[in-house]
């Protein structure tokens, strides 16, 4: 079932480029449920490197029947190890299949109490919300990608060096813009917002804006 008249927001970006951040606070803004598809992934890479002999296609299936968005909350799917792993499982067409309903469910279907949905991830604008009214890719060199990146994983108290995390991005956006299932791409219809240069709050004001522009007409 497909709720009518709500407001889609799909979001693609490379790792690290401030998305999670901004979409969090568009979604408070204008009551949006909001989804980090990328923990999804991430939860997939933890139950194989928790279960690696269970770990199969069945195995997930049972899994992802019972996922709820609780279940994304986890600390431990933060870790630099579990992204470069999502990355992998990711590639899996198979895989992405599997979870392709949840997402569409929580963008098309919000509950009630929500006008709309906002979704980040790797082909949302083009492959999990294709029809959203409001697209956008964000971006942002991989230095700055990398220290922001540094700067969280210091804050969980991780061990990790500046260096492990740039090589770690660079090795996730060749395997995120290169692999042949749903790789990593700017559609024509998104808007380009590069937060390279962006405050937090003039990332979300310039998203504000275009949202805004377009709702008053
Ligand atoms: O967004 P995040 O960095 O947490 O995502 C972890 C990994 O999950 C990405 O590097 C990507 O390979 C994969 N992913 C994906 N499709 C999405 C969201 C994430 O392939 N929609």
């Amino acid at each position: 079932m497909k709720r009518k008249n709500i407001i889609k927001i799909a979001i693609d970006s490379p790792a690290a480029a401030g998305a999670g951040t901004v979409a969090k606070t568009i979604s408070k803004h204008y009551n949006l449920l909001y989804l980090d598809t990328g923990k999804i992934y991430r939860l997939i890479a933890l139950y194989k490197t928790k279960n690696p002999k269970k770990f199969s296609l069945s195995f997930l299936k049972t899994k992802i029947k019972k996922l709820s968005l609780k279940d994304l909350g986890s600390k431990f799917l933060l870790s630099d190890k579990i992204g470069t792993e999502a990355s992998i499982v990711a590639k899996d067409k198979r895989i992405r299949k599997l979870v392709h309903n949840f997402q569409k469910e929580i963008a098309y279907n919000p509950p009630k109490k929500f006008d709309g949905s906002c979704l980040d991830g790797r082909d949302i604008t083009y492959n999990i919300v294709p029809d959203a009214e409001f697209k956008f890719f964000i971006t942002a060199n991989v230095k700055t990608r990398a220290l922001r990146r540094f700067k969280e994983l210091k804050g969980l108290k991780s061990n990790i060096t500046f260096n492990e995390v740039l090589k770690s991005i660079q090795k996730r956006d060749k395997n995120d813009y290169n692999r042949k299932v749903s790789p990593l791409k700017k559609t024509k219809d998104s808007v380009l917002i590069n937060t390279t240069n962006l405050s937090k709050r003039s990332c979300f004001l310039k998203i504000k804006k275009i949202i805004d522009k377009e709702l008053k007409n």
